[in-house]
């Protein structure tokens, strides 16, 4: 068994029957994706969930666990997703995909978030990898991008897969990946990002994980953080 599967089987051996549980996106999401359809189906347990993106919405119906539409939840038990960085003190950066304003939509809706990181995604700071993730209106991409610059950000709009043109997320908005030379703290980076105009969501999920589930020693941990 694999760090993901190991990882997968843990979180999905924690949701209880009758929860209502917040599907993320991405490789380690859809492991657990699978892992939680087959403990639904092992055990008999009465598990809804609702999906973060059409591609795990699908993914969770295929499996036979039913979801519901984002419009119909107004809380959650638990929202379980995987992250591109962690940092010490579990903030994350998310967003390689396109789905980033359902994740962190349903990661604040949840009364617990457990983020799914293998050891790979432990970072000193975010941004120490990845650039972060900027949605952006498409109309204001280039006036949100002078923002940016004034503050020291540099990056562009990300392209599509083939290349050959913008990418455009699942919301409908352009994407800013952009580095920043100014040495911003988390905290002080997602308070200017959230309060630049234009910018429709980011990357940066501070305060939101109140667990990382990971491997240690070919050991599953769970590190447990605050809100
Ligand atoms: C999707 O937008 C992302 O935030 C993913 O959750 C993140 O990239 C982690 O993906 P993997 O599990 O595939 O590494």
């Amino acid at each position: 068994m694999n760090e993901k599967q190991l990882i997968a089987n843990f979180a999905a051996n924690r949701i209880e029957d009758g929860m209502l549980v917040g599907l993320g996106t991405g490789s380690t999401a859809n492991v657990f994706i699978e892992a939680l359809a087959l403990r639904a189906k092992e055990e008999g347990l009465k598990i809804s969930t609702v999906a973060s993106s059409v591609i795990s919405a699908i993914k969770a119906q295929q499996a036979g666990l039913p979801v519901w539409a984002i419009e119909q939840v107004g809380q959650l038990d638990v929202y379980v997703d995987g992250a591109d960085e962690v940092a010490p003190d579990l903030t994350l950066l998310k967003g390689r995909g396109a789905d980033l304003v359902k994740e962190k939509l349903l990661a604040k809706a949840a009364r617990r978030f457990m983020v799914l990181a293998d050891p790979s995604k432990f970072v000193d700071w975010i941004g120490e990898r990845y650039p972060i993730p900027i949605e952006v209106a498409p109309f204001a991409w280039r006036l949100v991008k002078t923002s940016l610059e004034d503050i020291g950000g540099r990056g562009d709009l990300r392209l599509n897969a083939a290349g050959d043109n913008v990418a455009v997320t699942a919301h409908g908005s352009l994407v800013l990946d952009m580095k920043f030379e100014v040495a911003f703290d988390s905290k002080t980076l997602n308070q200017l990002l959230s309060g630049t105009p234009g910018v429709v969501e980011h990357g940066i999920f501070s305060g939101l994980a109140t667990s990382v589930v990971t491997v240690r020693d070919g050991r599953v941990q769970e590190v447990l953080g605050g809100r």
